[in-house]
């Protein structure tokens, strides 16, 4: 009966001196024959346990070691040792797997990230991931507690596709044909989609945008959280090629509303894991502090992941025009001393850079840049009146960049037709998108929150790859 075991969080919580416990984990450290720091991943604290003297033979206790896994019943009572209330005196012992010590890799000290991303698959043992993946949990919880309080219909949306949501060409692509060079071609050359699985060609969604607009023409407001993929060939600490994204996308809403959405969205999973992962966020401050100090002065932030996030959750978000961006950037003195490597001016894609610059630099705060420039924005942005500029919003963080990405959506039929076919976006093909605005159409917005980059930004971890579990990143894509 293995269910009769009490979880480690909750024994360190609750008041059950004197009763007898079953816990189960994995051993972190033994200490002269006698303390066993036993772990199960409810929290990153340690259980003590006990072993007295006589309890166990030599062989056994050689067996208890770093990795091994233990089921242990004994009592629980009140702990001497600094650093913990209540431990376990054991009464049984049972090894239920050995752990070679010569060979496990986590050995009881300091390994860095990058060594601990090569053993992904034992990472969670450790207290940084540990803490990570809790957090990551808990606001996977909070979004769907955030949207289904607010009535919003949880939409699964595909993750085979036909289309390009973004139009931005990124996308893998999902066939059966063989790949030898031997598919069947057309007469042109070009190879012959019917023959494939689908009888067309397609790819791994880049967005749900597309289909959850069409949920929100009939459930108002509606919301998707999954996995997305982008085949860009960006080797940075916040791109994944596998990455999960949360996509609101609601009827009746301009792009105000979208932005007071997102900014209360945001908080509100913050405000989630302060309230419920705070021993987590504590331990992840901790290790932050101390990864910053390795950091020359001007590098390291002011503040601490805590005080960070309370600010944040303190402080209306800036809102500014990218217009106004560009204005800022270019008055800096960091572009007229030419330390930006990208140049500056109106019409540019903002370089994190110049993202960073904004929110890290100039108004240290999240920042809401609205009204991109049509050219290098989607194609189903909401023209703006002046003819040049969309109703895009995107939300930078500092320490992180780009963390969502929204805008409102072109709902007057001959406008989205009109720049679908500027920008080569087959309209034929996409009718059904054009349908929305045949039948009904409604003023729209919705906004894609990147999960990893909240996780990063929540946990303070640097690198993306550290917030998911096992990172699909270019040339890379182990376990
Ligand atoms: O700005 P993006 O490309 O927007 C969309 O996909 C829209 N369809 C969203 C919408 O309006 N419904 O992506 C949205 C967010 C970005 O702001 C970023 O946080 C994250 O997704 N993101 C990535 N995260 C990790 N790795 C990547 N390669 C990412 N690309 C985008
Ligand atoms: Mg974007």
């Amino acid at each position: 009966m293995f269910n009769k075991r009490i979880k480690i969080k909750e024994l360190l919580q609750t008041e059950v001196i004197g009763q007898e416990v079953t816990v189960m984990g994995w051993v972190r450290t033994f200490r002269n024959n006698q303390f066993i720091a036993l772990n199960d991943g409810s929290t990153n604290n340690n259980l003590q346990i006990v072993v007295e003297l006589g309890l166990l033979d030599d062989d056994t206790l050689k067996r208890i070691s770093t990795g091994a896994s233990l089921k242990v019943i004994g009592h629980a009572v009140a702990s001497l040792g600094k650093g913990q209330k209540i431990e376990v005196k054991a009464k049984l012992i049972e090894i239920l797997g050995d752990s070679d010590a010569e060979k496990y890799p986590l050995q009881p000290k300091k390994h860095s990230l990058e060594f601990l991303r090569e053993i992904a698959h034992l990472r969670f043992r450790t207290n940084t991931f540990g803490a990570v993946f809790r957090v990551r949990h808990a606001l996977a919880f909070a979004i769907h507690q955030f949207f289904n309080q607010k009535g919003f219909v949880y939409l699964h949306t595909p993750i085979i596709t036909a289309s390009d949501a973004e139009g931005a060409g990124e996308m893998f692509k999902v066939t059966t044909l063989p790949i030898d060079g031997t598919a069947d071609k057309n007469e042109d050359g070009s190879i012959n989609y019917k023959e494939d699985f689908f009888g067309k060609s397609t790819n791994l969604t880049v967005s749900g945008q597309l289909e959850g607009e069409l949920g929100a023409m009939a459930f108002s407001e509606i919301y998707t959280f999954g996995p997305t993929f982008r085949a860009e060939n960006s080797n940075t600490a916040r791109h994944l090629a596998e990455f999960w994204m949360i996509e609101p996308e609601m009827a009746f809403c301009d792009i105000e509303d979208n932005m007071n959405l997102a900014e209360e969205f945001i908080k509100y999973l913050i405000q989630y894991a302060m309230d419920n992962n705070r021993e987590d966020l504590e331990f992840l401050a901790q290790r932050l502090a101390e990864e910053e100090k390795q950091l020359p002065q001007d590098k390291r932030s002011e503040w601490g992941l805590i005080e960070k996030l309370e600010f944040v959750l303190n402080n209306a978000f800036e809102r500014i025009t990218y217009t106004q961006a560009i204005t800022i950037l270019l008055e800096s003195n960091h572009y007229k001393k030419k330390k930006f490597q990208y140049d500056v001016q109106w019409g540019i894609d903002l370089q994190s850079e110049h993202e960073r610059y904004l929110v890290e630099k100039h108004f240290k705060k999240p920042v809401i840049v609205t009204g991109y420039p049509a050219a290098i924005k989607a194609f189903y942005m909401r023209m703006n009146d002046d003819g040049k500029t969309v109703a895009a919003m995107d939300i930078l963080a500092p320490g992180i960049g780009e963390i969502v990405g929204g805008s409102q959506r072109e709902e007057r039929l001959e406008k989205l037709e009109q720049r679908m076919k500027d920008m080569h976006i087959p309209t034929e093909e996409m009718s059904w998108y054009l349908d929305t605005r045949r039948f009904g159409t409604v003023p729209h917005a919705g906004f894609g929150l990147g999960f990893e980059r909240m996780v990063q930004f929540v946990s303070g971890m640097t690198n993306i790859r550290d917030v998911i579990a096992f990172a699909r990143t270019p040339k890379n894509c182990e376990f």
